[in-house]
């Protein structure tokens, strides 16, 4: 009996020294990394002061519509309807990072492009891309820790203990914001399926390619507004569409799909899948895109999620935020 008594003290000291280590841990780093969730990342995203009724992250925005006009050329690889030849109306909103709908959009590190394509039968594929090519860590505990560290200046040293963020740093170094939304790259980052017929699986990412001619600078008549791009992207769809080649990179068998911090290499086949036509913009509360959640699991039969931690992770925050902006509106 005396034995069992000093064995949970034991135990006892041990819990306790170990709930003290933790709030220390939580007191330095701002959460525990191993336990971070939808709520937390949004908590984080949206800052102390919310901006009600607006998505938590890459909150200013605008809804577009168009058209995906397949070319056929991934009917061999995948069943999923929309890549037959042909067009399917698209929904889609162009965004800036960041938690501030009127922040200044020449400001902003990462420009987006998300798209919903929904074939008339109702198979839907949903794409929320980035401007960067990769993602400077492969877990979501990390990029959580980098947001910390972007937020609280030490971002330098996150990057330099995280050596598999060096592909993202070399693009970041060399990336030069052109004028407009219409001559940006946006890119998946996270890999997918495609499935054919047969059940084959093949690994794939996709990035949107402008076919319009590069502008390096946004034109003087917006450059000092706080929504030069906006207003600029609106101008451009006066004159015609905007058009994208959506182009698809196939995996070889030594190419990791899992991990979104590493580029494969520039050998690998690439695919034309067709066109992304944005033909009308709109205000993004008055647009169709207000009601969308561009979760990137959202996928047709035909393509299918890799076990890239980083997706899960995504289209948790991504529900998360749109129930609280929901909500709010
Ligand atoms: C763990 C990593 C990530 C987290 C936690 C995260 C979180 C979020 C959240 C909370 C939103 C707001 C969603 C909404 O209210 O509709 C959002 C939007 C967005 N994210 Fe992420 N994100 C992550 C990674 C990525 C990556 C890798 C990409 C690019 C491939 C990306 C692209 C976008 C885009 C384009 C939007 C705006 C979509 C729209 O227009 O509604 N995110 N993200």
């Amino acid at each position: 009996m005396a034995q069992a008594v000093s064995w949970w003290r034991y135990a006892l000291v041990g819990v306790l020294v170990g709930a003290l280590a933790l709030a220390f841990y939580v007191a330095a780093t701002g959460f525990p990394s191993s336990k971070v969730d939808a709520q937390d990342f949004v908590d984080l995203q949206q800052g102390a002061t919310p901006h009600e009724g607006f998505r938590r992250a890459h909150a200013k925005g605008f809804c577009v519509a168009g058209d995906f006009v397949s070319s056929g050329a991934l009917a061999d690889y995948s069943t999923a309807t929309l890549f037959a030849a042909g067009s399917t109306p698209l929904q889609g909103r162009i965004s800036i990072a960041g938690n501030n709908p009127m922040a200044p959009d020449l400001k902003a590190p990462v420009r987006s492009l998300a798209l919903s394509i929904e074939t008339a039968a109702g198979d839907v594929w949903r794409t929320a891309m980035n401007t960067p090519p990769v993602m400077a860590v492969r877990h979501p505990q990390d990029f959580y820790q980098q947001l910390v560290a972007l937020g609280n200046g030490t971002i330098q040293q996150f990057f330099a203990e995280h050596p598999e963020s060096a592909t993202f740093r070399e693009w970041a170094a060399g990336y030069r914001a052109s004028g407009s939304f219409a001559t940006e790259v946006y890119h998946s980052i996270n890999a997918f399926y495609l499935v054919a017929a047969n059940g084959e699986r093949q690994a794939v990412r996709w990035r949107a390619v402008p076919r319009a001619e590069l502008v390096d600078t946004v034109p003087a008549e917006f450059a000092d507004s706080d929504d030069a791009l906006q207003q600029e992207f609106t101008a451009r769809l006066r004159e015609q569409p905007v058009v994208f080649d959506l182009v698809f990179t196939l995996a070889e068998a030594s190419d990791d799909e899992t991990d979104p911090t590493v580029l494969w290499p520039a050998a690998r086949t690439e695919i034309v899948a067709g066109q992304i036509v944005l033909r009308s913009a709109t205000a993004q509360l008055e647009g169709d895109c207000n009601a969308i959640n561009f979760d990137p699991l959202v996928l047709p039969d035909g393509m299918a999620p890799t076990a890239d931690k980083i997706l899960r992770a995504r289209s948790a925050a991504y529900a998360e935020s749109y129930r609280r902006r929901a909500r709010e509106q």
